[in-house]
């Protein structure tokens, strides 16, 4: 049976490499489609996490997950062994940036050589991890052929279609998400496309990989440019004073064409906007071309926490205490509202630099997050009461999970410091807040 007919035929078999935000609740998806799914990965810990019925990712139902295990819908591996078993397999595996903001694809490398050892004629693989383009076809294609001594588009298929999760929004999922797919060949995007059919409700084919691999790349450098620019307004707004950076953004997003609206904030973090722009910028320099204008957003952004350590230390300076002595509670260290994802989170970067420099009386909550390490120091979520925040000199809403109760902290804190907006809907005891973007 060709691949096509196995498709057709729902008598697929698929694979996932790499089981985490992006990969498992794809392989939930494929599974709970009635879908024969194999997830690999090389963390023991989530193979025997998922082996055993149990969910480590939020955007995944606990009780589906459980289920399609136990029906045997759903399986994974911590090695390669089912390769030559599988008839699609997707990489969903990290693509960091080195010290010196370089592309890290050696994940990608590295599972595209365990495949390529095990590939048979028939398969498709399809790359899913954001990367630079020709990623695929530079990197992944000659792996594969060299190993196996197979052809692409003619012996197996190979795709690169870009995963746009946003972990944490409840409207928009792995399966109401359109999704791009851009095959080596004509044929690679048709198969390609069909496969990805069974979990996303609208798939759109382009020419090529490098033509979805770039449009990624524009999606999320999109995203650090506008907040790059609402960050880089707020400083201003900061400076004049009177007025608010935040309700100008809401004043601006009632145009109904032609704008849409970014906030301000402490920084960008997770596991793509940030790292994105530096992906493209090492690309554009083999061709004598500075990504100028995306490289300043980036560093805009990366420049926020550090606007934000400044706003701490002004207010600490008011206060009969140091910044050594002050105490210091943080809010929310996840990178964003409602994850437990800590990925270059721009709270935990406020607190490394807070503490490089001498802060040492640093606490945090978060709901999401029992720990985190500060510069080598462990630090556990503490207990949001009354008493914490009213011993605390000042309080730092640095991510704005929605489960807070900010009449709370407002009503106890002495000096709040927040980089969110969270407190807008309080009336009561404003005078506490230091809002940035905001002039006070
Ligand atoms: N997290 C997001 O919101 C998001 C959204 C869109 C795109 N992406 C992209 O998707 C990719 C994956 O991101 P993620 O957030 O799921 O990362 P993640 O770190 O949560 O998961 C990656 C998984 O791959 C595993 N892994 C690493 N090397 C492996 C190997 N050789 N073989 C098998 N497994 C291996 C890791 O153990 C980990 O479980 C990245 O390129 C990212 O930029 C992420």
């Amino acid at each position: 049976m060709t691949l096509e007919q196995k498709i057709r035929s729902k008598q697929l078999t698929v694979g996932i490499v790499g089981l985490g935000y992006v990969g498992l609740p794809l392989a939930v998806e494929f599974a709970s489609k009635g879908i024969k799914t194999t997830g690999i990965d090389v963390d023991q810990t989530k193979v025997k996490s998922i082996n055993a019925g149990k969910n480590y990712i939020d955007d995944v139902d606990d009780e589906k997950l459980r289920s399609l295990v136990k029906k045997g819908s759903l399986q994974a591996a911590d090695n390669y062994n089912s390769i030559g078993k599988l008839d699609v397999i997707f990489i969903c595996v990290p693509t960091p940036f080195t010290p010196n903001k370089e592309p890290d694809i050696s994940y990608i490398v590295t599972a595209t050589e365990h495949i390529a050892k095990r590939l048979r004629k028939g398969q498709i693989i399809i790359l899913k991890s954001t990367t630079f383009p020709n990623t695929t076809e530079g990197y992944v294609k000659p792996i594969l052929e060299k190993a196996s001594k197979l052809k692409v588009g003619r012996d197996f298929h190979l795709a690169f279609s870009p995963e746009r999760i946003d972990p944490g929004n409840k409207k928009w999922t792995t399966a109401n998400t359109p999704i791009v797919v851009g095959g080596v060949t004509p044929e690679c995007t048709q198969l390609a496309c069909m496969v990805s059919e069974f979990v996303v409700s609208k798939v759109i084919p382009v020419s090529g990989p490098k033509v979805a691999e770039m449009e990624k790349l524009l999606e999320n450098i999109f995203r650090s440019v506008n907040i790059a620019l609402v960050n880089e307004l707020a400083q201003l707004c900061d400076r004049m004073g009177g007025i608010n950076m935040w309700e100008v953004v809401e004043a601006a997003a009632t145009k109904p064409f032609g704008f849409m609206p970014f906030y301000p904030g402490p920084g960008i973090g997770g596991h793509c906007i940030l790292i994105d722009p530096y992906y493209l910028a090492w690309l554009a320099r083999q061709h004598d071309f500075q990504t100028k204008f995306i490289t300043l957003a980036a560093e805009t952004n990366e420049n926020m926490p550090f606007y934000v350590k400044t706003m701490i230390e002004r207010e600490v300076s008011k206060m009969p205490t140091s910044l050594r002595a002050a105490k210091i509670f943080f809010l929310g260290v996840a990178f964003k509202r409602d994850v437990d994802d800590t990925r270059h989170s721009p709270a935990l970067r406020v607190m490394e630099i807070l503490h490089a420099d001498g802060a040492k009386r640093l606490s945090y909550n978060d709901p999401h997050v029992a720990d985190v390490k500060i510069n080598g120091t462990r630090f556990t979520s503490q207990k949001l009461s009354a008493a914490a925040l009213k011993g605390a000199d000042c309080v730092v809403i640095t991510t704005d999970h929605s489960s807070y109760d900010y009449e709370f902290v407002v009503s106890n804190a002495k000096r709040i410091i927040d980089t969110r907006n969270a407190t807008k809907n309080i009336k009561k005891n404003r005078d506490r807040i230091v809002l940035l973007g905001d002039g006070v």
